[in-house]
């Protein structure tokens, strides 16, 4: 049973702490490099995106991480662990930027896994953090979604349940044709600039029954009354538990805000969208972008250049 609560509510939340990373979806986007390789393990430059995800929740102070992973999971748990011999290789040979960047991922947080057992959607695999998280908010990170690393929308949203309570999700405007991909919320303004009610939710909408041009990005800090609502909420769409139809009903009773984004996200679960993001960031980076950069330029002039589509050889 919830306890309905005023806006007014003054906020008793414990700090957040602890994250929830889904990771157990089966990456049929990315087939055949997902048959035996989790989505998450997928580079982007040259960290896996899980790496990224995790960094962010580390940037934003909280140090407990539990990963819900499912079956061919086990090169996640890798990842985060401490990898004996070859730490041990890099260290004979002195080379301690390799070793750091071998080392850093397990010195990120305390990170735990779970296995969610049966993949019955994203509201069922928050659900299978329960016992984990127990009575306190926390945040949920989606794998998907990459942040980048300047932005500081998840400390923004932990501010938001710091002042108000409740449960807060990540927004970000799209495009009529794209409102389908995403949940989305109906919203009413409030006193906080960038900051929105959410007063209902939908698991990816039609355009013409969409509520308003809000998505729903992949970060979240909710309350723990999500698990008594998700426990009892029935497969919705695409036959899965739905985190949004729990967030919906979260809404009707218990204080739910978005907090508007609008900086830089990569969607690395859409191909494209991977593409364009490890450009993008290679781009970026001191030791690589100068040289990408270069050949890049002669690439895409290229590609510009009368002729190519008759199978020139491109830049090499
Ligand atoms: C999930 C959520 C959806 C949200 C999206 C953000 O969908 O169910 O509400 O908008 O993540 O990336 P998925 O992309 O996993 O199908």
């Amino acid at each position: 049973m919830i306890t309905p609560r005023s806006a007014a509510t003054p906020p008793s939340s414990p700090a957040v702490r602890k994250a929830v990373v889904p990771a157990a979806g089966l990456g049929t986007r990315f087939l055949p490099a997902t048959k035996a390789t989790p989505k998450e393990m997928l580079p982007v430059v040259d960290k896996p995106a899980i790496q990224y995800v995790v960094e962010e929740a580390a940037a934003a102070g909280l140090d407990d991480i539990l990963m819900v992973t499912g079956r061919h999971k086990r090169a996640i748990e890798d990842h985060f662990d401490h990898a004996f011999e070859l730490e041990q290789a890099l260290a004979a040979k002195g080379d301690t930027v390799r070793l750091d960047a071998v080392r850093d991922p397990a010195r990120l947080a305390d990170i735990h896994h779970i296995r969610q057992g049966d993949p019955l959607g994203l509201g069922h695999a928050v659900l299978c953090a329960r016992r984990h998280v127990g009575d306190q908010p926390f945040a949920v990170l989606l794998g998907d979604d990459l942040i980048d690393p300047r932005e500081t929308l998840l400390s923004r949203m932990l501010e938001v349940r710091e002042q108000h309570a409740g449960s807060v999700v990540a927004l970000m405007e799209v495009s009529p044709e794209q409102i389908h991909l995403y949940g989305c919320a109906a919203v009413e303004p409030s006193a906080d600039a960038g900051v929105v009610r959410v007063t209902g939710l939908v698991e990816k909408p039609p355009r013409e029954h969409a509520p308003s041009s809000y998505a729903v990005i992949g970060r979240y800090v909710l309350d723990p009354a999500v698990f008594g609502v998700l426990d009892r909420t029935p497969p919705g769409r695409g036959g899965e538990i739905q985190l949004t139809d729990a967030l919906q009903e979260l809404a009707t009773h218990d204080i739910v805000h978005g907090v508007v984004f609008t900086g830089l996200r990569y969607d690395t679960g859409d191909k494209a969208d991977y593409l364009r993001t490890v450009v993008r960031l290679a781009c970026e980076r001191p030791d690589l972008g100068p040289e990408f950069i270069a050949w890049l330029k002669g690439f895409v002039a290229a590609l510009e250049s009368p002729g190519h589509e008759d199978g020139e050889t491109l830049a090499a």
